[in-house]
């Protein structure tokens, strides 16, 4: 029986840090659906089919790794495509009272549905979305914290 996970997240942008996590994964299931949640009520950078992209041309040598969306609950999401786990990542303490509340709710709406919690490369651990957002607008390098195709859309977002 082939093992599917899926990692949800928002994705804006992919960082090394998900990269890592997405791999280390790969040691545990069979096939991992990167999914990137529309969340209507967040204003993200990249569009969702920007995104998608992006995650797509990271992970093209991985026949293992599937990106696409999904709009409504991920624990819908997860039914529908036949996954019986739901990998996050875990950088900081900071992190887990949120991730703990939702992997309790997802086991509620779905309760054959198990979540995994990995731990990221070390040097990886400082990294956000968010950061890099920050430092891309304000001009910084973000070489050590994304792939070269993501820094580049980065750059493009930005007007350089
Ligand atoms: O990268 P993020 O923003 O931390 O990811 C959060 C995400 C997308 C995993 C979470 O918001 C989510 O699962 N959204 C889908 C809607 C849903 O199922 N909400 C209820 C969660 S218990």
């Amino acid at each position: 029986m082939t093992r599917i996970a899926v990692y949800p997240g928002s994705f804006d942008p992919v960082t090394l840090g998900h990269e890592d996590i997405v791999r280390r994964s790969l040691a545990l299931v069979d096939r991992v659906v990167v999914a990137v949640a529309a969340n209507p009520s967040k204003e993200p950078l990249f569009s969702v089919d920007e995104r998608v992209t992006l995650l797509s041309g990271v992970f093209a040598d991985d026949e293992q790794i599937e990106v696409t969306s999904f709009d409504g609950l991920l624990a819908d999401f997860a039914r529908v495509r036949g996954a019986g786990v739901v990998i996050r990542g875990l950088r900081a303490v900071s992190d887990f009272e949120y991730e703990s509340q939702m992997a309790l709710m997802n086991r509620e709406l779905y309760p054959e549905l198990e979540t995994v919690f990995l731990v990221p490369a070390l040097h990886l651990t400082y990294l956000s979305s968010s950061l890099v957002r920050e430092i891309a607008r304000l001009n910084g390098d973000v070489g050590a914290c994304v792939s070269p195709s993501v820094a580049a859309a980065l750059d493009k977002k930005f007007g350089r």
